[in-house]
């Protein structure tokens, strides 16, 4: 336990670091980047209820030894804290701020993360110049490339599918090529302070965005994801074509857990009062050794062994999707085109549920 005083701070007592610091100590100095970090999906992953869930289902299932394999990503300091009862704090500040600054660097061997992380007081960082009487600074490439974040998002299970690909799938795209990294489209800068300027005046006044927005976020949504609607009749039929395009993500989508999908929805309502309905799901459908479909994490992340299918849209890629529904000549119809994101199938409440995130509607003339 190293302990620092701070000249001049506005604290009552001296900032002491532990080994594996809780988030609310380092946002004493880094309150900006707290309060983004705070709001992301990383500050829940392990207490979000729907890995709860989760995991209870995982150790009911496969045995307790399943559970660490869960909480490597979940609540990655268990590892090298040994609080697999998750009595500490910073444990249940789940992707915490002490584990991605203790990263010290990160291979990927054939689709296999390898991290060094030691927690040795260290931090590791994008800033060349830092320096800090609290803890020990280090310029780390890895946390300006995709890399350091190949650990959690790129996973292969013991059956040997490769269940999470988001890394592997930036990788193949023209995003990599343009050395465009996660963190261009995760944590864009913004203005605020690195540190306290009561602790330290630094001249950087940028921040990288800590709360790494992605699929819960409608703005990211509709950055990835382009729709287009035209509609053209023939011989008694209306053909409608809905052009959909991965403009915007820098891997397929929806990515990551193979339970996420993205759907589209067409409706097609006409004037006589006949309704139509038609529908595309982009998804990557994983089996078991036997066969079975998997429709649920804490078995897709054990079980899955084969994907079955994958209709999920790659980096860059547009794709036609046709219809076509009768409707007779001199008879006028609503056309409406929805796109929706489907969360976890463990989710109680329909808005955890799914998310409509584009709509797009047009008329066809009589
Ligand atoms: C007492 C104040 C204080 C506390 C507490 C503190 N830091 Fe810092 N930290 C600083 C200062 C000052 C700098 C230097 C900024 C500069 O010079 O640009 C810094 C720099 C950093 C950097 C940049 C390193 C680089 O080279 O890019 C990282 C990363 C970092 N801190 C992480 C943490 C983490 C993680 C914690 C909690 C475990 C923490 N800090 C706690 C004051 C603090
Ligand atoms: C998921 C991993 C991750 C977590 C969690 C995380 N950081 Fe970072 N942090 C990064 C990466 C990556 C960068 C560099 C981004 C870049 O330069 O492109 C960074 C940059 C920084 C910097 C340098 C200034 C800047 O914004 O570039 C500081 C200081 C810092 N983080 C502190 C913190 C603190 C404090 C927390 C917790 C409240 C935290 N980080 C949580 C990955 C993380
Ligand atoms: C220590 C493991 C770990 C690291 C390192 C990590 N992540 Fe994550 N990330 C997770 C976990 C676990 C979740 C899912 C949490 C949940 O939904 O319960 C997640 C979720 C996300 C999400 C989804 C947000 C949403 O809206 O649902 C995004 C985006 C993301 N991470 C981006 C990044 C980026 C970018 C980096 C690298 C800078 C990174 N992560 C590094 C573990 C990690
Ligand atoms: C060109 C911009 C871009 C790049 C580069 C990029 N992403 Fe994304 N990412 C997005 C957008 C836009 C979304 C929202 C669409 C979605 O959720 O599929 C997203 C969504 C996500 C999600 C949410 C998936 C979920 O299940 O909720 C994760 C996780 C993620 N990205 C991780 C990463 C990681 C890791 C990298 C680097 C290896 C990366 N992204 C590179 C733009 C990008
Ligand atoms: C290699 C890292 C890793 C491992 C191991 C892992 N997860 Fe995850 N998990 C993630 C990431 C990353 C996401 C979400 C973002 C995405 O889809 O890419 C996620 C998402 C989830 C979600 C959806 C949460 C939500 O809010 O929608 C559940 C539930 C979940 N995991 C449960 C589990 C269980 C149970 C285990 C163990 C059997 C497990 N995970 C193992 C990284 C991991």
């Amino acid at each position: 336990m190293i302990t620092w005083l701070l000249a001049g701070a506005l604290f009552s007592g001296p900032v002491t670091l532990d080994k594996i610091s809780s988030a609310e100590m380092c946002g004493r100095c880094h309150r900006d980047i707290l309060r983004a970090w705070k709001t992301s999906v990383h500050a829940e992953a392990l207490e979000d209820p729907l890995f709860q869930d989760a995991l209870d289902l995982a150790v009911t299932e496969f045995g307790v030894q399943a559970r660490s394999g869960c909480l490597k990503c979940h609540a990655p300091t268990v590892q090298y804290s040994s609080d697999t009862a998750l009595v500490k704090k910073v444990t249940w500040e789940g992707v915490t701020c002490d584990f991605c600054h203790s990263l010290k660097s990160v291979s990927v061997v054939s689709g296999l993360p390898r991290l060094l992380v030691e927690f040795d007081g260290v931090k590791t960082g994008p800033l060349k110049d830092a320096l800090s009487g609290a803890h020990g600074v280090a310029f780390s490439p890895v946390h300006t490339s995709s890399l350091v974040c190949a650990g959690c998002h790129e996973y292969r299970n013991a059956a040997g599918l490769a269940v999470l690909t988001t890394y592997s799938e930036w990788e193949a795209s023209s995003y990599a090529a343009k050395q465009t990294h996660c963190q261009s489209c995760h944590m864009a800068a913004m203005s605020a302070n690195v540190v306290d300027p009561k602790i330290k005046r630094v001249k950087e006044t940028t921040v990288n965005l800590h709360q790494m927005p992605g699929s819960h976020s409608i703005e990211q949504l509709n950055k990835a994801i382009g729709a287009r609607l035209t509609l053209a009749r023939e011989n008694g039929m209306l053909k409608v074509n809905v052009e959909v395009s991965n403009r915007g993500a820098g891997h397929m989508v929806p990515t990551g857990s193979p339970l996420r999908q993205v759907h589209l929805e067409l409706r097609v309502l006409d004037a006589s009062g006949k309704s139509y309905q038609g529908e595309r799901v982009y998804t990557r459908k994983v089996v078991d050794r036997q066969g079975r479909e998997l429709a649920a994490e804490h078995e897709v992340f054990v079980e899955a062994a084969r994907v079955k299918e994958d209709t999920r849209l790659k980096a860059g890629e547009r794709r036609v999707e046709s219809f076509t529904f009768p409707l007779p000549p001199g008879v006028s119809a609503n056309v409406r085109a929805q796109l929706w994101y489907y969360y976890s199938p463990l989710a109680q409440i329909e808005q955890q549920k799914k998310v409509s995130f584009l709509t797009l509607a047009q008329y066809a003339a009589p």
